[in-house]
């Protein structure tokens, strides 16, 4: 169905309630997500990126409804992804000579899934312009590494809206479509969840992009993002945002993740948390239990605090696979200027702690030298090391 951005502009995209997963299994999706795809009607009919694969036919059959096909002068797409682009083969079989405006990634990106290079791509760079007539022009600004090396943003002048892609998005389904329509709690836990576990590798760009984007001196009035809400309430709301996760974001929060086989990890676990919370009271303490805990979840809470404190018991000379998987994810995820500790229980040989460490240290946390290490099931008098663990996290 069709719903009016402003003026000639149309939201044509898909609103999946039901969504529950997203690349593959990687990121879970909680609240439903969207696909926002938009058609600009001006002297020149414009169509900005499609929708998921899986919803082609439901686009394509609504798109009819509302225009002929053969009308279509042109299709942006600012990103290759599937979830954007999934329309494109069933479009394409029906519009085969519509120029495809992208970047030279894209062409890359898009050939690679779809394997039509005859298809008429049309490169664009930063600065590009496409002229849809009644005096409005698209500006094509490539954002390269946000979060793909083919992803681009473009630029609606007269009505002011920058279409983003997945930048300023969240996995988020808002029947309203806009910002202000939303439930802010959950608008904003959806949009830090988004960057912590799909952005943050990409700090040191995110800020160089707002800056450049920021020197075009361009009139925003709407950030048509792809996923979730099209922010048209202050928008810059969530630019400002972006610029203060991209630097090295934290809060006063430490967060304790383990996972525990009889329980004695877990113990060093909660005498950690509440060693820092004798310690500093106004430090939010938080945690979790990895093998029981979402994910993606835990990475926002990562992405959140100063410090963290990891705990494993010693299996197989090495640590439990549920902590190594989440460590891996954190890896990928490069969150810098951050604290961490190590504990663990053993029975045996000990090594998992080393092990922490090491992965911990090569993942950019700092690593700080007070360790719990203890053989068997602590004993109260075993669990005091806890206290040097919450000073080494707390310090300035
Ligand atoms: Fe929403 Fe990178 O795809």
């Amino acid at each position: 169905m069709l719903r009016k951005i402003k003026n000639n502009v149309d939201w044509v995209g898909k609103i999946d309630w039901e969504l529950k997963e997203f690349h593959g299994a990687d990121y879970s999706v909680t609240k439903g997500s969207s696909q926002n795809a938009y058609l600009i009607r001006e002297e020149k009919t414009i169509l900005v990126d499609t929708v998921w694969a899986p919803h082609a036919e439901e686009f394509i059959t609504n798109l009819k409804k509302e225009i002929d096909l053969k009308d279509i002068d042109a299709i942006i797409i600012n990103h290759g992804e599937i979830d954007h682009s999934g329309a494109l083969p069933l479009l394409m079989e029906e519009i085969p000579e519509t120029p495809i405006y992208c970047t030279a990634n894209a062409v890359k990106s898009l050939t690679g899934h779809y394997h039509h290079p005859e298809w008429n791509y049309q490169v664009v760079k930063t600065g590009d312009t496409l002229d849809v007539g009644n005096g409005k022009q698209l500006i094509f600004v490539e954002m390269r590494m946000l979060h793909w090396p083919d992803s681009m943003a473009c630029y609606l002048t007269g009505d002011n809206i920058l279409f983003s892609n997945d930048a300023f998005g969240q996995h988020f389904a808002v029947e309203e479509l806009f910002n202000d329509k939303a439930d802010a709690c959950d608008l904003w836990k959806q949009a830090m969840k988004y960057y912590a576990n799909i952005l943050n590798p990409f700090s040191p760009l995110v800020k160089k992009k707002i800056d450049e984007v920021v020197s075009l001196n361009l009139p925003i009035d709407i950030i048509a993002t792809s996923h979730g809400v099209i922010w048209r309430d202050n928008p810059l709301q969530i630019v400002q945002k972006y610029a203060e996760w991209a630097q090295d974001y934290q809060e006063d929060q430490v967060t304790v993740l383990y996972d525990s086989m009889w329980n004695s990890t877990q113990m060093m676990a909660n005498e950690i948390a509440a060693q820092i919370g004798r310690l500093s009271p106004d430090t939010r303490v938080k945690v979790f239990n990895i093998a029981k805990t979402d994910k993606n979840d835990l990475m926002t809470e990562v992405f959140r605090s100063k410090a963290i404190a990891v705990g494993s018991p010693t299996v197989g000379n090495s640590i439990l696979s549920s902590v190594a998987g989440v460590l891996h994810f954190a890896s990928e995820l490069k969150f810098k200027g951050k604290k961490a500790a190590v504990f663990g229980s053993y029975g045996w040989s000990g090594e998992g702690n080393k092990e922490l460490r090491e992965i911990l240290t090569k993942a950019g946390f700092d690593v700080v030298a007070p360790e719990m290490r203890i053989n068997w099931k602590p004993k109260a008098e075993d669990l005091t090391g806890a206290e040097d663990i919450a000073k080494a996290l707390l310090a300035q």
